[in-house]
């Protein structure tokens, strides 16, 4: 029997990656994810869809969206975003065919539960030549004063790229331009996210490099056209985090969740699923402006704190010890992880197979899993 987790989600059966669509829609929190449900390892993408009422236990929900279509023949219904509009989900995805290459579609709901795909998707049909390559992926859609906006990843001459659209009916976009591009990462951008926080702009995404995978944050400025970033970091650094993805709660918070696995391991023998969501975090800058990340209120009764005296604390097959310079994190599912400088707080929240620390209040985070 493997293991299963106590608090992360994690779908009962097949193979799951990035967090999509998330959305809190008539009260209820929506996670879609990336989704194979005939093996635990990747296969053509299909949406598989959780509901919560709190951000900490989620009720599986019958399968969102299913590659049925000939503009998704190839790998399915990629990664992508949710908004309402009018009362009704409308859900952004990347959809993959053998004849186009990866296109956006678009699909609405009624109620929360059941989804249509537009009768004209793709609703964006080809990739803009002059700026993009066919890696053209990962719709984030949201409102930007009386319009919407559509943020997408992709790679250009050896620089990743993020591209910007404009639309007033989330049907029809118009392609404005590149809205960021990296001097420094040199390979596709997935999963990009661009939103407001207090009186900054915060751009994320996701990035592929040579046995590491990591989540870069950008704050900055944009200017409805183009994002000029001030300073980047990483506040996450545990090795199998990804693909975060960010919205706006009811109330007002920006809650961010990500994947929860490692893309390198085998399929653990006897499981019948693979892949998790992390704990929703709550984004924010503190008083001094440092980007936090940090659990949302329902799961902060689970932050364990940590003494500051180097003694090591296995919790869910992690090794973890803390001083007042330093943090070592070591699990056999990953390699050594050690943070360095000043240490005012550690909290652990460990959950069965794995952990994830948070140091000085969210500003610096390692995700590990442990068995
Ligand atoms: C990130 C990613 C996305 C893509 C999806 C496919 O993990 O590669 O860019 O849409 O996974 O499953």
């Amino acid at each position: 029997m493997t293991k299963r987790f106590q608090y992360h989600f994690e779908p009962k059966k097949g193979w799951m990656n990035d967090p999509n669509g998330l959305i809190q829609y008539q009260g209820v929190y929506h996670a879609f994810f990336q989704y194979y449900p005939h093996d635990i390892k990747w296969g053509p993408m299909h949406w598989g869809h959780a509901i919560s009422r709190d951000l900490l236990h989620w009720e599986e929900q019958d399968i969102a969206l299913s590659p049925t279509q000939p503009y998704e023949d190839d790998g399915g219904c990629f990664s992508g975003s949710a908004i309402e509009k009018d009362g009704k989900m409308y859900l952004f995805y990347t959809s993959v065919s053998h004849a186009l290459g990866q296109t956006q579609s678009l699909a609405i709901s009624e109620d929360g539960l059941t989804f249509t795909k537009y009768d004209h998707n793709p609703i964006i049909q080809h990739f803009p030549a002059e700026d993009a390559t066919k890696d053209f992926r990962d719709p984030k859609v949201f409102v930007y004063g009386d319009e919407y906006r559509m943020i997408l990843g992709t790679v250009y001459k050896g620089c990743g790229r993020v591209l910007q659209y404009r639309s007033k009916d989330l049907i029809h976009w118009e392609y404005m331009g590149v809205l960021y591009e990296s001097s420094d990462y040199h390979d596709v951008i997935e999963c990009p996210d661009l939103f407001p926080l207090q009186n900054r702009w915060v751009l994320l995404y996701s990035k592929i490099e040579p046995g590491d995978r990591h989540v870069q944050f950008l704050i900055g400025n944009f200017d409805g056209e183009r994002f000029t970033p001030h300073s980047t970091l990483l506040p996450e650094r545990g090795p199998q985090f990804y693909a975060s993805q960010t919205f706006l709660s009811e109330d007002g918070k920006r809650i961010l969740i990500s994947w929860f696995y490692d893309w390198m391991r085998e399929p653990i023998e006897g499981s019948t699923s693979a892949g998790a969501l992390t704990i929703p975090r709550e984004v924010y800058l503190d008083e001094r402006g440092h980007l936090c990340l940090y659990p949302v209120d329902s799961a902060k009764a689970l932050l364990e704190p940590l003494p500051l005296d180097n003694s090591a604390h296995k919790k869910a097959g992690v090794q973890i010890s803390a001083s007042p310079d330093s943090v070592k994190i070591i699990s056999r599912h990953a390699t050594p992880q050690l943070y360095e400088g000043k240490v005012e707080k550690v909290e652990v929240l460990a959950d069965v197979k794995a952990v994830e620390v948070f140091i000085n209040n969210g500003k610096q985070n390692y995700s590990v899993w442990g068995h």
